[in-house]
């Protein structure tokens, strides 16, 4: 095994399509034009000197190394900054060439310090290289580097430190930190021999605007710019490309390693959703995969007070399915059911539902999808016929007019987000409808044109109202609308928009957005070129979330911002692999491909292959297991990486359903909280530990590799492969290849997938079949998936939950960068440094009504229930409205979360709670008494335990 080595070619590919033909050093080399020489060179093999050029950034020209001779010019241009000509002869090593890129390095190692043996990028450092590749041998001007500035070390960032001694102030960090990024946290400070790098205002990283996504690390040519992780075990030897396992932006990585110990991950260039871009998670949060508190041996204890007991995989695969077949002995073969997670791989996820349907003989199977993205899913299916974003994220790249909303992803999709902001530098315009004034509303060098800031629930009616006013001012896109959707619905959803209650006016009073701006919103979007919409969990995770998701879609169609580049419809997908989650058939109605469990056809086929009859009924969903558990018909759950007592809604309720189940089985990488109420605990595997693929928000079907060996014995697709064989029903797998091979067999739009493919492309995005051999980027590009686009009547219907006396204040819920979902992975890293609790966000006016100053702990209260937790005041949420994260057990955020759900999917509300916040002395009973619980159930028997 060797490092995976990609190849710098100096400066950015040139997107031009007129290509250029020029001759360097007698090779003839045809570009694109707006091609750098530098890079010509590069692509016929010639490598031109450089310090200052890197591909990720623009180039800038000040290290002036990569000089070259060009026939009829005079001087020597450097060779990163001058563009291709038609008939241009370069040459790239001459004499004076040699002598004059001598000179700037003699110059460069004069101010540097000669200590490379013991320097943590000794092997791995550009300034080491190109003195051997200019034939630097003697330094006349001495090496003390005394004029170097150097004003000490800076280690406040947990991950990488910065060393100015070692800084030839080439101003790599800054570009990336600018161009890639788009934070803008560091400046070249001082002039001449004074410069040196400065986060923010000559502070340190981590006091700065600095977001830690490495960016600079990755571009510094010496170790100014070093991970501690380098900096501790050395440089890697091998490295593996795989895949992110955080969110559903799925960055490609290059794992590094030394033997089984991961160096550093870096961001692969070639990675189709990334570009060789990260964030802080990604890239540095992999530490969780080795922590102390990792479970890896089986346990299994009689009852959840009891301590647990380390046992063989034998037993506890054993007593998992004779607890199961007990069960549907005596309560029925529905009693028991499972959960697929949206965290492990597709082969994974397809396996724990072929067991419950094959196996456990019913359908009872659903998803984390069932909270956050199930209306995506009924709404997109419902419009267009299919349930996935209609993009790739390449396609922001031509976005005139971007329309966000309920998304933050500079905090939950920040690799997307710098695409998006780099768009918006170059001119897009951007309209943000969130309750919250999110970053993006401003970012450096970036505005929103226009802040929608809604109340939470009223989506609808302010979606209803951008299209009232596309109607009624005749800025439908008329021949589109005619020649791709059904032309009788969208007159009735014409008529529907266009009348008074749905126009500006009349939903400004519900909304609280003014009549105005709505108008200009609704304007720019459909008259401003290519409108794209990207939303996230503001939208669908409300009691009119697949209604919101159908007012997106209809809003897109009447201005015919579908099915090219540069428009489209995108939900931003939460976690790393939810699409391949719902692709795979984890809901109780569907199997993969989203085709209906009642389907004889389907259903055939698949029985055929699995040598079972299915059920043909839709299984439970999450929420009707616990209603059911509770009632006493469904006893037995196979949990598979899924924390449902954190992350689900009104946690009291789940705890209770859990409570009254006679085998929960969890299988993790930790005791997680829904593990306090299990019986069985089966050790899950890293991502770093398996093979497989996950699916992004793009449908894009990326390789995970396995970069170690399991640390529990077994991978996660074995587990379930064991559970299935001891419950009779088995499962012949070698490998997840064969695994994917059947699902491309069974699911027409994965019907071209396999690794072989994958290793070819590097990824694919679905459909993927013999219409699209290498995917599509593009969805309904020629027409919609269901023939005629789908305009749907979508009636604002007040939520419920209203705001009153007892409860006058409105929290929403959402993520910060840092931290990941409910934190079971960054909450055991060195991210906690950013985030070391969730804090309530309060508008001033409402803090001093209720004398609640920074920092004091408040109760939240709301109908279902009651937390504690510190305030944080911020003018960023509107009077009226609150916010918190809910990344950390202790908070209890869903304690206080209703159990009111999307009409269409069960999705939870969590957007909209009524709340009260009172003045707290600190945690309330309930926190008490679950630490408590949390701290029994993590109990392992001492005999055990000492006989590890
Ligand atoms: S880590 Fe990222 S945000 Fe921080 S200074 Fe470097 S490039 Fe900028
Ligand atoms: S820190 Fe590294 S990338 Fe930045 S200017 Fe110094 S040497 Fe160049
Ligand atoms: S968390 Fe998301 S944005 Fe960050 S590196 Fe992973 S996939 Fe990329
Ligand atoms: S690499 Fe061209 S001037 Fe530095």
């Amino acid at each position: 095994m060797s490092l995976v080595s990609e190849i710098d070619y100096g400066t950015p590919r040139s997107r031009s399509e007129i290509a250029v033909t020029l001759t360097i050093d007698g090779h003839a080399v045809t570009v694109p034009e707006g091609t750098s020489i530098m890079r010509a060179a590069m692509e016929m093999g010639t490598q031109v000197p450089k310090l200052c050029a890197t591909d990720m950034v623009e180039a800038f020209g000040s290290c002036r190394l990569c000089l070259v001779e060009i026939e009829g010019r005079a001087g020597t241009p450097a060779s990163c900054t001058t563009p291709v000509a038609a008939g241009m002869i370069v040459r790239t090593q001459t004499d004076r060439l040699k002598r004059l890129r001598k000179g700037v390095m003699e110059l460069y190692i004069s101010d540097h310090p000669l200590d490379c043996l013991t320097c943590a990028a000794n092997g791995d450092c550009e300034l080491q290289d190109m003195a051997g590749a200019v034939g630097l041998r003697d330094v006349r001007y001495g090496y003390d580097g005394g004029k170097h500035p150097n004003p000490g070390k800076d280690e406040s960032n947990p991950y990488f430190t910065y060393d100015p001694s070692k800084c030839i102030v080439c101003s790599r960090c800054v570009r990336a930190c600018e161009e890639v990024q788009g934070t803008f946290a560091l400046t070249i400070a001082g002039r001449g021999f004074e410069s040196v790098v400065s986060p923010g205002m000559e502070e340190l990283f981590l006091a700065s605007d600095c977001v830690s996504c490495g960016a600079c690390v990755q571009a510094c040519p010496t170790a100014t710019l070093t991970e501690k992780s380098v900096i501790e075990i050395g440089q890697p030897e091998h490295s593996v490309v795989t895949t992110c396992a955080y969110c559903g932006v799925g960055c490609s990585f290059k794992a590094e390693m030394r033997g089984d110990e991961v160096v550093r991950m870096v961001p692969y260039k070639d990675g189709k959703a990334n570009r060789g871009h990260s964030c802080v998670k990604g890239r540095f949060a992999w530490g969780y995969a080795t922590h102390r508190e990792r479970i890896l041996k089986p346990m299994i204890r009689e009852k959840i007070t009891d301590p647990w007991r380390e046992v063989s995989w034998e037993e506890a695969i054993a007593r998992t399915a004779s607890e199961f077949k007990r069960i549907q002995e005596q309560y029925g073969r529905r009693s028991i059911g499972g959960i697929t997670s949206s965290r492990c791989t597709n082969e994974e996820t397809f396996l724990v539902q072929k067991l419950i349907r094959g196996g456990f003989g019913n359908n009872n199977v659903d998803t984390c999808a069932r909270v956050c993205h199930s209306p995506t899913g009924y709404g997109l299916s419902t419009a267009f016929g299919t349930s996935a974003g209609t993009q790739d994220f390449d396609s922001v790249e031509q976005s005139d007019v971007v329309v966000l909303i309920g998304a933050n992803p500079t905090d939950a999709h920040p690799v997307f987000a710098s695409r998006m902001k780099k768009r918006l530098r170059q001119g897009a315009r951007l309209i943000v409808i969130d309750p919250r004034r999110i970053d993006l509303v401003r970012t450096p060098h970036a505005e929103a044109a226009y802040h929608l800031p809604l109340l939470p629930g009223t989506n609808v009616a302010v979606l209803t109202a951008l299209a009232h006013v596309v109607v009624t001012e005749g800025l439908v896109n008329e021949a589109f609308v005619r020649e791709r959707c059904d032309w009788d619905e969208f007159q009735d959803w014409a008529a529907f928009v266009s009348e008074p209650r749905n126009s500006p006016e009349a939903v400004a009073k519900i909304s609280g957005v003014p009549s105005d701006t709505i108008r200009a919103a609704a304007r720019l979007y459909a008259t401003g070129g290519n409108g794209a919409i990207y939303y996230g969990l503001g939208v669908t995770e409300h009691s009119q979330g697949s209604t919101t998701v159908m007012a997106i879609a209809n809003l897109a169609m009447a201005t015919g911002n579908i099915g090219r580049r540069g428009v489209g419809v995108n939900p931003l997908r939460g976690q790393n692999n939810v699409q391949g989650a719902c692709d795979m058939g984890s809901f109780p109605h569907e199997l993969s491909g989203y085709r209906h469990i009642s389907g004889e056809a389907t259903r055939a086929m698949f029985e055929a292959l699995w040598g079972v009859s299915l059920d043909k009924e839709p299984g439970l969903r999450i929420p009707n297991m616990l209603d059911a558990a509770v009632d006493g018909s469904f006893r037995g759950v196979y949990i598979q990486g899924e924390d449902i007592l954190q992350s689900d809604p009104d946690t009291k309720h789940v705890a209770a359903g859990l409570a009254a189940m006679e085998c929960v089985v969890v299988q993790d990488l930790f005791l997680n909280e829904t593990a306090h109420y299990a019986h069985i605990f089966l050790p899950g595997s890293t991502f770093l530990e398996k093979d497989g693929t996950f699916t992004n928000a793009e449908r894009r079907i990326q390789r995970v590799r396995k970069v170690m060996q399991s640390k529990s014995g077994k991978a996660d697709w074995e587990i379930t492969l064991d559970i299935a064989k001891a419950m009779g029903f088995a499962m012949h797998y070698d490998h997840p290849a064969q695994i994917m091979d059947e699902i491309a067999g069974l699911t027409p739009t994965f019907a071209g997938v396999s690794y072989d493919r994958l290793d070819q492309l590097g990824s694919i995005q679905w459909p993927c079949n013999e219409k699209a051999p290498a995917g599509t980027p593009v969805m309904h590009m020629n027409g919609f998936v269901r023939g005629k686009g789908k305009f749907v009547v979508t009636e604002y219907v007040a939520t419920d939950e209203r705001t009153g006396p007892r409860f006058p204040l409105l929290l929403t819920t959402g993520r910060i960068l840092s931290q990941y979902n409910v934190g079971a992975q960054t909450r055991r890293t060195a991210n906690v440094v950013w985030h070391e609790e969730d804090r309530l966000e309060m508008h001033p006016h409402d803090a001093e009504q209720r004398g609640i100053r920074e920092g004091d702990w408040v109760k939240l209260a709301s109908r279902a229930g009651e937390t504690a937790l510190r305030a944080l005041i911020t003018d960023r949420v509107a009077p009226g409205v609150i916010y918190t994260t809910f990344h950390h057990p202790e908070t209890q955020a869903n304690v206080i979360t209703t159990d009111y759900s999307d009409w269409a999917t069960n999705c939870p509300e969590y957007k909209v709670t009524a709340v009260q916040v009172t003045p707290s002395n600190g945690p309330t009973v309930w926190q008490e008494q679950y630490d408590e619980l949390a701290r029994r159930s993590r109990r392992v028997a001492p005999a055990t335990a000492a006989a590890e």
